[in-house]
């Protein structure tokens, strides 16, 4: 929002824009509640809808009340693919990229290789459809996607209902995919009906004789509950080979399970047991719909019976907001990420899985297969849901009487000189393959309030690698950075351009980038580079003097 203000159009040129509160949530300070205060007060000045602290996690409340099959969505968060589970084409870029297309600005990206995934038969009961997505994972790994649309098709798509289908988009973002996306049909009509929205459905599916760059088959009636191990969502097993790993911390939330179907199966898995005493589990419900849906029908109460610790919908401990493991702990999660250091402590053992294995750990204490707990639930959802947008506020009509509210913490946005002809510096830091921009910038409870204050930010560049990292940048005035494969991937955060920015980096030399991570790098000026000769990533040390 302060580059949509930079840009200076007085009002958005989209169809629809809603900004969203959910990563920043914890108030420890003034900070995250200043925030939103400008936040709310900018949307209303520029004729933004305002999503308020607390109505929910962006991906869940765009799917239930604004998501329309055949539309495009650009969002400022790399899981904005979540929409392809109402058939929208809905795509993640950089906070820049975004604010220029609020303008009225075009988007630009590489027209995208196109992948179907032929999803044959039906998921047994106690596999779900985060099982889907990890075996994508397992088999195509966090590169797979890379320049790629994921596009699913075949007779299994008709059993999977648009929550199920929007895990499989949410996390297509893992894989490194410009988006993912499911046709409409009659079960995204039976989700638009619940929402009070049917009017927005229309029926979309790929032509019968459509080619695709590559296709993958999955046989759903073959999956076996998987897990993400430690510290990548592709390093995906077999719940079962696991051999019963002690777990200290469940959480059941984020954007990728969420949904009223998730927490009322967790609910049932949980009614008149309890929490294993070694486990502290929590349930973030993903939107303000979902919690008052569980607060009135009573899951929220068997919950609550069983042990959980309720927190309120938002990102929470995905982003570190809160609730970090304790050291060393195992953490399994019914999340999307589990990167070294996200969870806020450094040695925890993040795993991903589905929400039935979350609850197996659970009441169990271990990784076990959630097809010991016995006959698995059949959970109905109600053919209405409770449709309250009071939550989201639409922008003021009269602009000129918003007075737009910012704290001490709200710095202007730095800039930088154009590149020269010439760059030289020297190799700062040299790093492996697959960084991802929480390596680069971390977030957490305690980084993540300094957003809009990139000074102050900057403290914290590369600090899981090195944390001597911005003191060194800033002495050397500024230099290169040297990456592998994959350089960039994971969150949009665009601070993981700016803060480096700041910090005076001019180039990033890499064997490749993840999408958005390379434009936010050209958006904020630091030059981009792959290597010619993939060797030449050998060849050139941290220390060295380039130009
Ligand atoms: Fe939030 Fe985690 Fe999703 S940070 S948007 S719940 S990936």
């Amino acid at each position: 929002y302060l580059q949509f203000e930079a840009i200076g159009i007085p009002r958005v040129k989209t169809d629809l824009s809603v900004s969203y509160v959910d990563h920043n949530m914890l108030q420890t300070g003034f900070e995250n509640a200043d925030d939103h205060r400008y936040l709310q007060s900018v949307a209303a000045k520029h004729g933004i809808y305002f999503s308020r602290p607390g109505n929910g996690i962006c991906h869940q409340v765009h799917l239930e009340r604004f998501g329309k099959p055949g539309t495009t969505l650009l969002g400022s968060d790399s899981h904005t693919p979540t929409g392809g589970g109402v058939g929208q084409i809905a795509i993640g870029a950089g906070g820049l990229d975004v604010a220029v297309a609020m303008g009225g600005g075009p988007f630009f990206l590489t027209c995208p290789k196109v992948v179907r995934v032929e999803l044959k038969g039906k998921l047994k009961p106690w596999v779900s459809a985060k099982d889907i997505i990890l075996h994508l994972l397992r088999t195509l790994t966090v590169k797979g996607g890379v320049g790629k649309m994921v596009e699913y098709t075949g007779p299994g798509v008709a059993t999977l209902s648009v929550p199920e289908r929007a895990t499989i988009t949410n996390m297509g973002a893992e894989l490194g995919a410009t988006s993912s996306v499911f046709p409409s049909d009659k079960q995204t009509l039976a989700f638009l009906k619940a929402q009070g929205r049917a009017k927005d459905w229309k029926a979309l599916a790929a032509d019968i004789k459509a080619s695709y760059e590559e296709t993958v088959t999955v046989d759903l009636s073959k999956l076996e509950p998987l897990v993400a191990q430690p510290h990548s969502p592709d390093k995906v097993v077999e719940v079962k080979s696991l051999k019963e790993l002690p777990v200290q911390q469940v959480c059941v939330g984020s954007c990728t399970n969420s949904s009223l179907r998730d927490l009322m199966l967790t609910a049932r898995l949980l009614k008149g047991k309890q929490v294993h005493p070694g486990v502290s589990m929590t349930v973030s419900p993903g939107s303000r719909q979902v919690f008052e849906m569980i607060s009135k029908n009573g899951a929220l109460a068997d919950m609550v019976a069983a042990g959980v610790r309720v927190l309120e919908s938002g990102c929470g401990p995905c982003i570190g907001m809160g609730q970090s493991p304790s050291s060393g702990a195992v953490s399994v999660r019914s999340f999307n990420r589990n990167f070294e250091g996200r969870s806020g402590t450094k040695d925890a053992k993040v795993f991903l899985a589905s929400p039935e294995v979350c609850v197996a750990a659970a009441l169990t204490g271990k990784l076990t297969d959630p097809r010991k707990l016995g006959a698995y639930p059949k959970v109905t959802l109600p053919p209405k849901f409770t449709v309250d947008d009071r939550g989201i506020l639409p922008p003021a009509k009269d602009p000129k009487t918003v007075e737009v509210l910012r704290g001490p913490n709200i710095k202007p946005l730095p800039t930088r000189e154009a590149l020269g002809d010439s760059l030289s510096g020297v190799v700062l830091l040299k790093v492996v393959d697959n960084i991802t921009t929480d390596h680069i910038m971390m977030a957490g409870a305690k980084v993540l309030p300094l957003r809009s204050n990139i000074p102050a930010i900057s403290e914290y560049v590369f600090y899981t690698i090195d944390p001597t990292f911005p003191k060194r940048a800033k002495e050397a005035g500024g230099g290169f950075v040297v990456g592998g494969e994959n350089y960039g991937q994971g969150s949009s955060r665009e601070h993981a351009a700016l803060a480096p920015m700041y910090l005076g980096v001019k180039g990033v030399w890499a064997k490749s980038f993840a999408r958005i991570h390379r434009s936010n790098l050209i958006n904020f000026g630091i030059l981009p580079m792959t290597f010619v000769t993939l060797s030449d990533y050998d060849e050139i040390a941290q220390g060295a003097k380039l130009e």
